[in-house]
C-alpha cells in the first residue's frame, strides 16, 4: 500500500462578499458568542450569532430563544432546511466569551466546523468570518489543519476531507486575498510538518527525512545540501556522531537554505531541529511501554523542514537557513556507552551518562554548526524531554532564551500564532548540576528540573548568539482527537516560527 501523502490534500478557499443567506451551499457555518458580560455563575448567556443578516438570524432565532443555543466554545448545533436561507444546512459553532475572542479560538473553530462538516461526508461548507483580527487568515490555517488525519495505513481509510472553503467577509478584497494566502501556506505547512512526524520510523528513517526535505526544498527554490557520516565525521561532530553511530542506518545532516535576492547579509536566522528518527535510548534503553511513540522523536527536524517550506512561499526579506541533524538513536555493539566521552565540534568535551539523552548531544553540534554557517540568531526545536510535560503538562510547549529582546520578539510571534509556550528559567545557578568529574560537562542533570539541565546543557553550545530552544516533547504528539484537530502529530511551533520568520529583521 502507497501512503497517500499530504500533497494530495489540497483545500481550495475563495472569498466572498454576498449576504450568506443568498449563497447556495451544503452548509452554512456562523460563529456564537456569549456576550453575557459578567462571568459570574448566577449569570445567564446571551448567545449573539456573528452574522448581520436579518435571514441568518431569524433562521437561527427559535433555536436561541430555546436556550440549547449558548455559545459555549465548541458547541455545535446543525439546523436542517433553515428557513430563509439558500443553504441545506446552518451550522452554529460556539466561541466562547464575546470578550475573550480572538483570531486564536476562531482558528479552532474552523478546524472544529471542518472535522464536523467532514465526518458528515460533506465535501463544501461556507464560513461567516467574524469581526476579529486576522479573521480570513484564521479560518484558512484553522480549516486546512482541521482537514488532516492521520490514519494512512487503514485500508478502510474514507477519503474524508473538505475540498472547498468560501468564506464571507467583508474588506478590502485584495489584502484578504492576500491574507488567505498566507493562511494557506502556513496551514499546508504544518500539515507537510505533521506528515512527515506520522510516519513510522521505518517508513522515516534519516535517509528518507533527507530526500523529503530535498524533494521540498526542490519544489520550493531552496538551497538544499544533504550529508551522510563521512561528512558528519569530517566535521568533527563528535556528539551528533557518537549517537549514530550505534545504527545500521545512515545519518544525515541536512542543511536548506533560503537567501532571497536583495536581503541584507545579516541577520540570518538559524533553525536547528533534532531529527531522531526512532528514539529507542540507546543502551540506556527505554522501557517497552510507550517506545513506539518515539517515532515521532524527529518532531523538531520535521518542524523546521514545515518552517522553511513556508517560508520559501512567504519570502520574507531576511535570510534563513536551517539545519536538521537527523539519525536512529540504536543500541548495538557499536553503540555509544554510558561513561564513553565526546567532543563535540566546539572543542567540548562532553561525559555521557545516560545514551537516553541524545538530542542534547546532535543538537550541540547542530547549534555550533548554525553559527559556523553565518547564523546570528538562532531557533532550536526539540523533543528534548520528558520532563518538560511533567512541568507543563501536554498544553505549553517549553521556551527557554539566552536574550530577553530576542525572546520579547518571539513571544509576539506566539501572539499571532496563537500557539501556547511558557518561558522557563536558565539561570547560571542550574549549570553545577551539569559539571561532570572527568569532562568539560556531562550529559544529564539529576533528578530535577530535566527541561532546564537540558536547556542548559544547549546553552553551553550557542556562546553569545541569541538562541531560543523549544522543547515540544510534551505538544508534537496528541494521543486524543480534540474538536479542531486530529489526533496524532500536532505539528505545533510550525506557525510560531513562520510568524517569527515573516517579522524577522
Ligand atoms: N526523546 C526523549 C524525550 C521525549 C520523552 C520525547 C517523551 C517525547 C516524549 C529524549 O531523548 C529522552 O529520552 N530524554 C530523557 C532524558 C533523560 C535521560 C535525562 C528523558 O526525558 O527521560
Ligand atoms: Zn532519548
Ligand atoms: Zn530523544
Amino acid at each position: 500500500m502507497i501512503a497517500p501523502h499530504y500533497g494530495f490534500m489540497i483545500m481550495k478557499t475563495t472569498l466572498h462578499t454576498a449576504s450568506p443567506s443568498q449563497l447556495e451551499t451544503e452548509c452554512l457555518v456562523a460563529v456564537v458568542l456569549d456576550a453575557a458580560e459578567n462571568a459570574d455563575k448566577s449569570d445567564k448567556p446571551n448567545p449573539q450569532i456573528q452574522s448581520d443578516d436579518k435571514a441568518v438570524l431569524s433562521a437561527a432565532a427559535d433555536l436561541i430563544a430555546s436556550g440549547e443555543v449558548t455559545g459555549k466554545m465548541l458547541e455545535t448545533t446543525l439546523l436542517h432546511k433553515p428557513q430563509g436561507l439558500k443553504a441545506k444546512r446552518l451550522l452554529l459553532i460556539g466561541g466562547g466569551k464575546a470578550g475573550k475572542f480572538s483570531s486564536a479560538e476562531l482558528r479552532k473553530l474552523a478546524g472544529a466546523a471542518v472535522r464536523n462538516l467532514k465526518s458528515k461526508e460533506l465535501r463544501s461548507f461556507v464560513f461567516i468570518a467574524p469581526a476579529v483580527t486576522d479573521a480570513a487568515k484564521a479560518i484558512v490555517e484553522g480549516a486546512i489543519v482541521g482537514n488532516f488525519d492521520p490514519d494512512y495505513y487503514k485500508s478502510d481509510r474514507k477519503p474524508q476531507q473538505i475540498e472547498d472553503l468560501t468564506i464571507i467577509v467583508r474588506g478590502d478584497q485584495k489584502a484578504l486575498a492576500a491574507e488567505i494566502e498566507q493562511g494557506r501556506i502556513i496551514g499546508e505547512a504544518q500539515n507537510f510538518t505533521r506528515d512527515l512526524v506520522n510516519e513510522p520510523a521505518n517508513r522515516m528513517t534519516p535517509t528518507i527525512l533527507a530526500d523529503r526535505a530535498k524533494k521540498m526544498c526542490d519544489e520550493t527554490g531552496l538551497k538544499c545540501e544533504i550529508y551522510g557520516g563521512d561528512k558528519i565525521r569530517e566535521l568533527k561532530m563528535g556528539a551528533f556522531w557518537s549517537v549514530a553511530q550505534g545504527s545500521d542506518e545512515e545519518p544525515r545532516l541536512i542543511v536548506m537554505r533560503y537567501e532571497p535576492a536583495g536581503a541584507p547579509e545579516k541577520p540570518v536566522l538559524g533553525l536547528v531541529g533534532k531529527g531522531i528518527t526512532f528514539d529507542s535510548g540507546g543502551l540506556s534503553i527505554k522501557t517497552a511501554e510507550g517506545m513506539e511513540k518515539m517515532k515521532y522523536d524527529m518532531a523538531g527536524g520535521a518542524t523546521m523542514i514545515g518552517a522553511m517550506r513556508a517560508i520559501a512561499q512567504l519570502k520574507p526579506k531576511v535570510r534563513v537557513t536551517a539545519v536538521v541533524c537527523a539519525t536512529e538513536n540504536m543500541p548495538s555493539g557499536k553503540a555509544l556507552r554510558p561513561g564513553d566521552v565526546q567532543i563535540a565540534m566546539s572543542g567540548k568535551s562532553i561525559e555521557v551518562l545516560n545514551t537516553d539523552a541524545e538530542g542534547r548531544l546532535v543538537l550541540a553540534d547542530g547549534l555550533y554548526y548554525a553559527r559556523e554557517l553565518g547564523c546570528t540568531h538562532l531557533i532550536d526545536a526539540a523533543t528534548l524531554t520528558g520532563a518538560v510535560g511533567v512541568a507543563l503538562g501536554l498544553i505549553n510547549a517549553g521556551v527557554f532564551s539566552n536574550d530577553d529582546e530576542f525572546y520579547n520578539r518571539f513571544a509576539a510571534a506566539l501572539k499571532k500564532s496563537g500557539e501556547k509556550m511558557w518561558r522557563l528559567p536558565i539561570d547560571d545557578e542550574y549549570r553545577e548540576m551539569l559539571k561532570s568529574d572527568i569532562a568539560d560537562i556531562k550529559n544529564v542533570g539529576g533528578r530535577y528540573g530535566g527541561a532546564i539541565t537540558a536547556a542548559m546543557f544547549l546553552k553551553e553550545f550557542v556562546g553569545d548568539t541569541p538562541w531560543i530552544h523549544l522543547d515540544i516533547a510534551g505538544i508534537a504528539w496528541n494521543d486524543e482527537n480534540k474538536a479542531w484537530l486530529a489526533r496524532g502529530p500536532s505539528g505545533l511551533a510550525v506557525r510560531s516560527i513562520v510568524e517569527f520568520a515573516q517579522e524577522f529583521r
